[in-house]
């Protein structure tokens, strides 16, 4: 079927110790190697230093993936403190993030750096999600439209348009005043802003931008997981705070 799996993605930011991530993907191993629905991907993104241990615990299971946070667009080289897409991949990562709000507006990334790492990323087989939204500021003067086009339009741009497919690229929206706030957003607001992304990508991908999954993020918890994954054009959720639980995560991994 042309329906693409929902993907619910765990965003441990910069939480747990090699030993915790270990325990805590045991346990979502647990909870969900028999609970996940067979239209669902379940996707870990610990940091680096425990890529490799959880990558380990995931082996084998069938629709549950590791990615990583972060990394540097080149092959290999004088980039101290970097990681390349291959050590990545060498550590069982099929997916990776770029543009999370946290690195645009803490480590001030920028659209272009972004763009290279989309595109770099994608050359070197990862699964790119790219995360896009506007801060509170930005929606009060009404630019949320223009924002959530803009960072798409420069996020994709060195993107290539002929080859590119679903499997390989997603979008996550993530509204910055939504995130870590408790604050979700309104389905209205995510209808809309939903309703942008997928608009945009049809006509910046014409063969395969209706395909491409878009997530919703931004204080998803168990109890608004359910109604936020039954909108219109959400194809999945990414987690921050809820996916550092076993309980909360396995919740939202099974709402229905
Ligand atoms: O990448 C996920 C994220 O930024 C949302 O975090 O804690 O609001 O779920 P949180």
């Amino acid at each position: 079927s042309s329906q693409p799996r929902t993907l619910i993605a765990g965003n441990w930011k910069m939480y747990k110790t090699e030993g915790q991530a270990v325990e805590l993907a045991a346990g979502l191993v647990a909870g969900l190697a028999d609970a996940l629905p067979p239209e669902r991907e379940l996707l870990i993104l610990p940091p680096f230093t425990a890529l490799k241990t959880v990558s380990e615990k995931l082996r084998g299971r069938e629709r549950m993936f590791v990615g990583a946070q972060n990394f540097y667009p080149s092959e290999e080289g004088a980039y101290t403190g970097e990681i390349a897409p291959s050590m990545l991949a060498d550590a069982g990562c099929t997916h990776a993030l770029a543009g999370h709000s946290e690195r645009r507006h803490v480590i001030k990334e920028s659209d272009r750096f972004i763009a290279q790492k989309v595109a770099f990323g994608l050359q070197a087989g990862l699964h790119m999600i790219l995360c896009i939204g506007e801060t509170l500021d930005q929606r009060t003067h009404g630019s949320m439209e223009n924002v959530v086009k803009g960072q798409l339009r420069l996020g994709l741009a060195q993107v290539n348009k002929e080859t590119v497919t679903p499997e390989q690229l997603t979008i996550a929206y993530e509204p910055v005043w939504a995130i870590g706030t408790g604050e979700t957003a309104e389905p209205e607001d995510i209808l809309s802003a939903h309703a942008v992304v997928r608009k945009t990508l049809e006509e910046h991908f014409p063969h395969c931008g209706n395909g491409i999954r878009i997530l919703y993020g931004g204080s998803v918890k168990a109890d608004n997981a359910a109604a936020i994954l039954g909108l219109d054009n959400v194809n999945g959720v990414l987690v921050g705070g809820a996916s550092l639980q076993v309980e909360s995560f396995t919740a939202i991994a099974t709402a229905d």
